[in-house]
């Protein structure tokens, strides 16, 4: 069979080398020339490991290429995917869908034969009912050209691994027809015991910003915690241990710091609260006002802790920042908790210099007036603080004395919970965490 795919970004681009690796030969959509003649050359625009080198052996096998022309894609295949950004609004905290609405209104024209148009990309909930009314209008072949929904729960880092063996495939359907089709195309994944849900469309679009959320109250939650804990003397990563044994709680996504970032969890819950809205519901949403509060003090907190440990002046004063990306495993820096902190500090007057084994080059291009370090140790330069903000394994390992050697003042503040703050101590630095003893 083959598929097309529309908008090559981190979800297009990978769902692409990924149906590619299933079998499928597929022509990737893409109307940034740059990213295109990337892409064709087997090269991925961004940072995310084992990417590169799927993509690379399709685009050498000749199943993926990659075109900026939707009349191509709608000549090539009666299969299209549809991986556009969603990214949030200037002007409000909803979504902008207007790519999508392009996608849409931009291929329907060109369907001359049955086919089945397949939304992944995050929505407020009623855009893929209004996707399907825009398709079967504008396309020749009329209601032979459906609509589904089937959105994507791919994590950065992860992306490959999510994609070839997700937890779940959700498809929003209003056919038999177009179930049949996904059912048959996700078989080599749906074959392993994957669980499949088919519902209605809301049901799909309202799936994905439910689980982001959920993931993003479950970070904010513990993030609160802390603030009681630290203000007790308690030990949030104890307790998160504790309450994780319970099974209807779960350890994961319990790790307190300095909040969630990136390019999806962030604008899903704003965007969810605005769609709420716009359906007179805002009431109950309420609580993810709160979330993304709770998320944004976690930056100012841990500047002013980063300012109370040099004594109330960061003025004059050295600051390391080991960590720009949103996450490790990734060079994404968009809404990054760590670089966001960096830029506070820098701002009120610290010099600040940053590392990041991968997101040094993202990072520059957002804030220049940073400076930047080709090591953890370089970084690390005559600090009179030093701050753990993305947690790569890397920084786990350094050698503490070599850290020891280079500072002006032995002082960490681990903004992600997870350095070894008793080895730290023992070689003599003032080492915090947050809400941890
Ligand atoms: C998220 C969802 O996990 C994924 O299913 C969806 O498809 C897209 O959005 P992603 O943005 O890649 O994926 O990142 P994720 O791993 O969810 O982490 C989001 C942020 O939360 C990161 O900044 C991370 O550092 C932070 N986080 C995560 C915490 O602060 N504490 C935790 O315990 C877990």
């Amino acid at each position: 069979m083959k598929i097309t795919v529309i908008g090559c970004g981190y979800l297009g681009a990978t769902h692409a080398a990924c149906m590619a690796e299933l079998g499928y030969e597929v022509l990737g959509v893409e109307v940034n020339q740059r990213k295109r003649d990337l892409l064709t050359a087997g090269k991925v625009p961004f940072y995310e490991p084992g990417l590169e080198d799927l993509l690379a052996k399709h685009v050498a096998s000749g199943r993926l290429r990659f075109t900026d022309s939707i009349q191509d894609a709608a000549d090539f295949a009666d299969v299209h995917f549809v991986c556009v950004g969603t990214p949030q609004l200037p002007s409000s905290m909803g979504a902008d869908v207007s790519y999508v609405e392009a996608a849409v209104t931009g291929l329907a024209p060109h369907l001359t034969r049955p086919a089945v148009v397949i939304g992944k990309s995050t929505v407020p909930v009623g855009t893929a009912g209004r996707m399907a009314g825009i398709l079967a209008d504008l396309a020749p072949v009329g209601s032979a050209a459906e609509l589904v929904w089937n959105p994507e729960f791919l994590r950065e880092g992860f992306a490959v691994k999510d994609t070839l063996e997700p937890d779940r495939v959700v498809l929003g359907v209003a056919s038999a027809r177009s179930e049949q089709v996904l059912r048959d195309f996700y078989a080599p994944i749906l074959e392993t015991g994957t669980p499949l849900i088919v519902t209605d469309y809301a049901t799909a679009e309202l799936v994905k910003v439910s689980a982001n959320a959920f993931l993003a109250t479950k970070i904010s939650f513990i993030n609160a915690v802390s603030e009681v804990c630290e203000a007790s003397g308690a030990d949030v990563v104890d307790l998160a241990d504790a309450i994780g044994h319970d099974a209807r709680i779960g350890r994961r996504f319990l790790n307190a710091g300095i909040g969630f970032g990136g390019g999806c969890l962030p604008k899903d819950i704003r965007a969810f609260v605005h769609r709420a809205g716009e359906l007179g519901v805002e009431d109950a949403m309420t609580f993810l006002r709160q979330v993304d509060d709770i998320n944004q003090r976690q930056r100012s907190r841990v500047a002013q802790i980063a300012t109370a440990m040099l004594d109330g002046d960061v003025t004059r004063a050295r600051i390391a920042v080991w960590g720009a990306a949103f996450k490790p495993d990734s060079d994404d820096v968009r809404d990054s908790p760590a670089l966001s902190i960096a830029g506070k500090l820098h701002l009120r007057g610290a010099h600040v210099t940053v590392y990041d084994p991968q997101a040094n080059e993202t990072a520059r291009a957002m804030f220049p007036t940073l400076d930047y370090a080709g090591s953890a140790i370089e970084a690390a330069q005559d600090a009179d603080l030093l701050l753990h903000l993305t947690e790569w394994p890397e920084f786990r390992r350094v050698d503490v004395a070599a850290v020891s050697a280079v500072v002006r003042r032995p002082q960490l503040l681990d903004g992600r919970n997870l350095l070894d703050l008793e080895a730290w101590r023992s070689a003599g630095w003032t080492a915090r965490g947050l809400g941890r003893r």
